[in-house]
This record gives C-alpha cells, sequence and structure tokens, in this order.
C-alpha cells in the first residue's frame, strides 16, 4: 500500500485571516506532503508492513523492526496527525460540542470552558514542537494530553478525535513566536459537527 497526501478539505485561503494561505500551502503542500513521501520511502523494503493502513501501523507499532521504528514514528504519527488537524479546522461546522460528545466533555472536564482552558494550556506548555490531543481511551472515556514532535496517541491504544498542531511552522508566519495567540485562534476554528461524529465512531470502534 502506497500512502497519499488527502488534499486540503477546503481551499488555501479558507482560513483567513486566522491563518493564512501562505502558512497552509506550506503546512499541507510541503510539510504534511514531505511525511507522505518519507514514510513511503521508509516503508519500500518493508513487504510485511505495506499492508497495513496509517492507523494500524501506528496502533501495531511495536511490530514494526526497531531500526525503523522511529522513522515510522516520526512520518506516520506526523502524516496521520495532520490530516486529522486539516479536518478538524473545516469552516461551517457547529462551534460547539453539542450531544453525547458535549455531555462527555462535561462529564470528564467539569465544563466546555474547563476543557478549552485545559486543552490551551496543554498546546501552549509543549516545550518544542508537537501536539495538543483530545482522544477517546480504550475504554471509551475522554483524555486530554500532549506529545512531543511525531508522538502520536494510537501508539497507545487511544483514538484521537481533535488536534492541533504546535509546531512552530502552523502558526509562525501569522504568529511569529505568540503561541498562545495561535492558540485561542484555534479554539475557534474547531468544527465541533467533524469531532462530535469522530466520537461516536471511536465509541463504536
Ligand atoms: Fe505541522
Amino acid at each position: 500500500m502506497t500512502h497519499q497526501l488527502p488534499p486540503l478539505p477546503y481551499p488555501y485561503n479558507a482560513l483567513e485571516p486566522h491563518i493564512g494561505e501562505a502558512t497552509l500551502l506550506l503546512h499541507h503542500d510541503k510539510h504534511h506532503a514531505a511525511y507522505v513521501n518519507n514514510l513511503n520511502a521508509t516503508l519500500e523494503t518493508q513487504a510485511a508492513l505495506q499492508g497495513y493502513d496509517l492507523e494500524t501501523l501506528l496502533r501495531r507499532i511495536g511490530e514494526v523492526p526497531e531500526a525503523i521504528r522511529t522513522a515510522i514514528i516520526n512520518n506516520a504519527g506526523q502524516v496521520h496527525a495532520h490530516t486529522l488537524y486539516f479536518e478538524v479546522m473545516t469552516p461551517g461546522g457547529a462551534t460547539a460540542p453539542h450531544g453525547a460528545l458535549a455531555e462527555a466533555i462535561d462529564k470528564q472536564f467539569g465544563s466546555f470552558a474547563a476543557f478549552r482552558e485545559q486543552f490551551a494550556k496543554a498546546g501552549a506548555t509543549r516545550f518544542g514542537s508537537g501536539w495538543a490531543w483530545l482522544v477517546v481511551k480504550e475504554d471509551g472515556q475522554l483524555a486530554l494530553y500532549s506529545t512531543a514532535n511525531g508522538d502520536n496517541p494510537l501508539m497507545q491504544g487511544h483514538t484521537p478525535i481533535l488536534t492541533m498542531d504546535v509546531w512552530e511552522h502552523a502558526y509562525y508566519l501569522n504568529y511569529q513566536n505568540r503561541r498562545p495567540d495561535y492558540v485561542s485562534t484555534f479554539l475557534g476554528l474547531i468544527n465541533w459537527d467533524i469531532v462530535g461524529a469522530k466520537y461516536e465512531t471511536a465509541l463504536h470502534r
């Protein structure tokens, strides 16, 4: 199986002025694309792993030969994370969680406001490069945390339903060093219809 770069699900200028066209062009067409290419190059000689889709590859990271494990984590993890990140910013959906996800967020974090605060903190305080995540654990509970570099929750059996890229390439052209400003903007860009649908799917997987 050759992994493909999914198209950006909306025009490159769709998130203006919050995330500019130049950022999305670089982020999708250069960074995301490079991770797909590097993943395919790493898998070229790995017949046993070529049948795995992205999610399976990360969930079964323990089966990946040690010599290429870091390359798989870095590249497969980044391909998966970027696809989810771009998708959850699709313009036009609900601006707050509703239904079962809203109830689960209230139960786990106290309120949507408390969730936003904790998610923002996870992203803003991640040292260096990485991601903030909202995941569904194996027991169906929600959890929120950040990871470094390309590490992905799928590797520990968690199913991500929302992620925020806090690598500098995600925000530097618009926000320079002001990561907290980017983080609070991102929170306003989330399409909660998409996150809610992913929650339902994760519960029934
Ligand atoms: Fe990125």
